[in-house]
This record gives structure tokens, C-alpha cells and sequence, in this order.
């Protein structure tokens, strides 16, 4: 058995993502159903290392509140206006006249308020877990990376997302809850891949965000369990850094751009390199 519960799944790999070929497009789900444990800040920061690799990302603002959007300062699109993610998703239009392009390595497919009925139209469907995998494929070979910025709910639209994606980064914060909420990820993951029948899907492991963990003795018996879990690398733990973060995203940046030397850049960089993202040189 797996920490999961579930039947250990020795087809499921973990850790770090297998080399890809120059010219293939690796979609890359940024997981945990848990709000507000960095889901969104390791998405646009690791977006700026990959970029300052030399490597092209699209982010796939996937939550309907838009805080990737937000986050480079492009405007959310308004389905009252014309196409949106949910109209490429279900009418299988082209996303590519949608797509904003904040910097020359970094674009965006922005997020829209309709795509809060997305669940509901997806359920309505039955078999929706190839939706997301036929939009993101009219992407392939355009990018080295798409990160999936997923809403904090495991529902019909994140696993869409995940059933497109070749590997799952994890992100989780210091709380009671954190290990209960990892382990109900990967089992969701373990469902979703055994339907399908694929046998290639990567964990690359786990991002610890420290930020919100105070000091005491049971944050710290919680840090040292996720540290120690079993089946997920550590990939970096991303502690409260004064005012980097927000800075960057005041002014709409990834943090390797705009402070690149320093150390909060240099956690995301170890993020892209221990999940084998790029090779270290
Ligand atoms: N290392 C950090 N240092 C300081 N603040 C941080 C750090 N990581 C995240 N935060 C802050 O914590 C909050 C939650 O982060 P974020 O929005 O990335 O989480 P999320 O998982 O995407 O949330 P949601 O589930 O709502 O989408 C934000 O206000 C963010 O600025
Ligand atoms: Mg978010």
C-alpha cells in the first residue's frame, strides 16, 4: 500500500521528469486541491526560471479567479466579448488567438469568469477527460513547457487538466492538513491515470511553501513529515522572503526577472533543476 491507501501503483514514476527532446511540448499540472499553498506563485515564478533557462512557457491560468492573469497584468477575458478558454474547451475552437504574450518566452492563456460553469458543463458530458489534452495539443511543439495553474478543488476541470499532463508538481504549505490533502492528490492521480491506462505520468515531487508556517513544535513535526514523504521528492521548500515576492508581482514579474540574483530567484531555479525541468549544467 502507498501512503495514498490506494494499491501501490509501481507504473506510477516519481520524481524527476525523464529528458525531453528538443522541440516536444511537456504539460505540467500545478496541483493541490488545498487554497492558498502557492499553487499560483510557484506557477509564475517557475515560468520566469524556465524562461531564463532559454526554454518557452505557456501558463494556463486554469482558475477562474484569474490570480495568473493577474499576476503579469493582463486583462481577463469577458465571454461577453468573444471566445474564452471554455468556448476553445467545449466548441474546440483555437486558443492561439487568445493567448497573451507578457514576455518574449513567457505567454499566458488567460482565465474568464465563465469558466466557474465549466465543472457543470464538463459533468454534463460524461466523458470528459480528454477536454483540456485536445485544446493544449494545437500547442505542441510551440512550447518546452505548459504549467497548469489549477483552482484549489478536484473536480471535473482539474482532472481534465491533469489527464492532459505528463507530469504533477505539488505544492503544499505547513498546516494540520497538508499531508492528508497531498495524499487525496496523488490518489486522485492514481485514479485518473489507471482510467486512462497510462503508465507515463511523473510526480516530480512536492514544493514546500514555509511562508504561512510558524515557528512551534507542530509545524515542525509537520515540515519533517512532508520532507520525509515517501513517495514525493522534495523540490524546494520556498520560505518567506521579505518583500521579493511581492515586489515581483507588484510590478507584474516573475522574481528571476525582476531580482534575479537573489535567493528567492535561486529557489525557483533549484525547483526547475531538481524536477529535471532542465539539466543542471
Ligand atoms: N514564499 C512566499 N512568501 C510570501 N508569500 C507567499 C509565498 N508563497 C505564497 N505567498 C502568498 O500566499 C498567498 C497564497 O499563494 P498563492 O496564491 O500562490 O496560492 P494558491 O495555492 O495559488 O491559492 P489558490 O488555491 O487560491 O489558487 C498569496 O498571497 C501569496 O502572495
Ligand atoms: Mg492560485
Amino acid at each position: 500500500m502507498t501512503t495514498t491507501g490506494l494499491p501501490a501503483a509501481d507504473w506510477l514514476r516519481y520524481g524527476p521528469l525523464p529528458f525531453a527532446e528538443r522541440g516536444m511540448t511537456r504539460i505540467i499540472v500545478m496541483c493541490n486541491q488545498k487554497g492558498g499553498v502557492g499553487k499560483t506563485t510557484t506557477t509564475i515564478n517557475l515560468a520566469g526560471s524556465l524562461a531564463s533557462f532559454g526554454l518557452r512557457v505557456l501558463i494556463v491560468d486554469g482558475d477562474p479567479s484569474g490570480n495568473a492573469t493577474d499576476a503579469y497584468k493582463i486583462e481577463m477575458l469577458d465571454e461577453d466579448e468573444g471566445d474564452t478558454q471554455v468556448t476553445c474547451l467545449l466548441g474546440g475552437k483555437d486558443p492561439h488567438p487568445l493567448v497573451a504574450r507578457p514576455f518574449e518566452n513567457i505567454h499566458l492563456l488567460p482565465a474568464s469568469m465563465d469558466m466557474q460553469f465549466l465543472p457543470a458543463r464538463l459533468r454534463e458530458r460524461g466523458n470528459a477527460l480528454h477536454t483540456h489534452r485536445k485544446m493544449l495539443a494545437r500547442f505542441q511543439g510551440e512550447y518546452d513547457y505548459i504549467l497548469l495553474d489549477t483552482r484549489p478543488a478536484i473536480d471535473t476541470d482539474t482532472d481534465s487538466m491533469t489527464a492532459a499532463s505528463d507530469g504533477a508538481i505539488t505544492m503544499v504549505d505547513v498546516d494540520r492538513w497538508a499531508m492528508k490533502a497531498v495524499n487525496m492528490q496523488l490518489a486522485q492521480h492514481e485514479m485518473i491515470m489507471e482510467e486512462l491506462e497510462r503508465q507515463d505520468f511523473t510526480e516530480l515531487g512536492l514544493v514546500i511553501s514555509t511562508a504561512k508556517g510558524g515557528s512551534g513544535r507542530f509545524d515542525a513535526a509537520v515540515l519533517n513529515n512532508l520532507r520525509k514523504h515517501p513517495d514525493l521528492a522534495n523540490l524546494g521548500e520556498v520560505p518567506y522572503r521579505g518583500a521579493d515576492l511581492k515586489e515581483a508581482r507588484a510590478m507584474g514579474q516573475p522574481v528571476q526577472m525582476y531580482r534575479p540574483k537573489s535567493d528567492t530567484a535561486g529557489f525557483f531555479r533549484d525547483i526547475a533543476v531538481k524536477s529535471g525541468m532542465v539539466q543542471a549544467a
